[in-house]
């Protein structure tokens, strides 16, 4: 009676084992199915922040900020709560004046009090002669580390259902008022 369940539980662990190395085997195979990108690009993004003084060029604005600090300038503790909307022009080389070929849009905000840390949700709407329609951006952004990547959730027009991944790099920052960001941006899925 012993003999034979441990008998039983020997198969079944046999099956257990020859389960799990069976799936492992299967999601390395899907990963490497997709570990080519299907196409790879590379934009800059310039963020002017309205600060009092610059409405002419600026091109994002402080739309919410906590109680212990205005919507004129970023607050105290990294930020935190800061919420920033931005119409930022995006350019293929890192030339705040070069022409631009479409807009960053949408918006970022602060979201740890001990380091400086971000939060975007924005798109790319691209008009250029090369490339026309709009790519969706989401994801954490510690500023402080060099490369963060943040997912390409979807897009449209050229980049009709497109996903993948957005290696950004602060290429410039000047004070509190500008910053350039490079975006390299590989595809995993295109259908276009
Ligand atoms: C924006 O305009 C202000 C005031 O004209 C100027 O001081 C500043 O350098 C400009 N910023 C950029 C990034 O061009
Ligand atoms: C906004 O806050 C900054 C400091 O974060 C301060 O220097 C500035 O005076 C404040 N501006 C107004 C209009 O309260
Ligand atoms: C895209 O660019 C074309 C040509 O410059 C222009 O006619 C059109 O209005 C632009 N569309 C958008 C959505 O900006």
């Amino acid at each position: 009676m012993e003999r034979k369940r441990s008998k039983a539980s020997n198969i079944a662990t046999i099956l257990l084992l020859f389960l799990l190395s069976s799936s492992t085997e299967a999601g390395k195979r899907r990963i490497r199915l997709i570990s080519q990108p299907c196409k790879s690009l590379s934009f800059y993004f310039h963020d002017i922040i309205y600060n009092g003084r610059n409405m002419a060029n600026a091109t994002s604005a402080i739309v919410g900020a906590p109680v212990w600090a205005n919507r004129t300038i970023l607050g105290g503790l990294m930020h935190f709560g800061d919420v920033v909307v931005f119409d930022d022009p995006i350019t293929l080389d890192n030339n705040l004046h070069s022409e631009a070929v479409g807009r960053a849009q949408g918006l970022y905000l602060y979201d740890k009090k001990e380091i400086y840390t971000s939060w975007l949700g924005f798109s790319f709407v691209l008009n250029s002669t090369d490339y026309k329609g709009t790519i969706n951006f989401i994801g954490a952004d510690p500023l402080m580390e060099k490369t963060r990547d943040i997912s390409v959730v979807g897009g449209t027009g050229d980049f009709f259902m497109s996903r993948g991944v957005a290696t950004l790099t602060t290429d410039a920052f000047e004070g509190e008022v500008y910053f350039r960001l490079k975006v390299d941006i590989k595809l995993y899925e295109c259908y276009s």
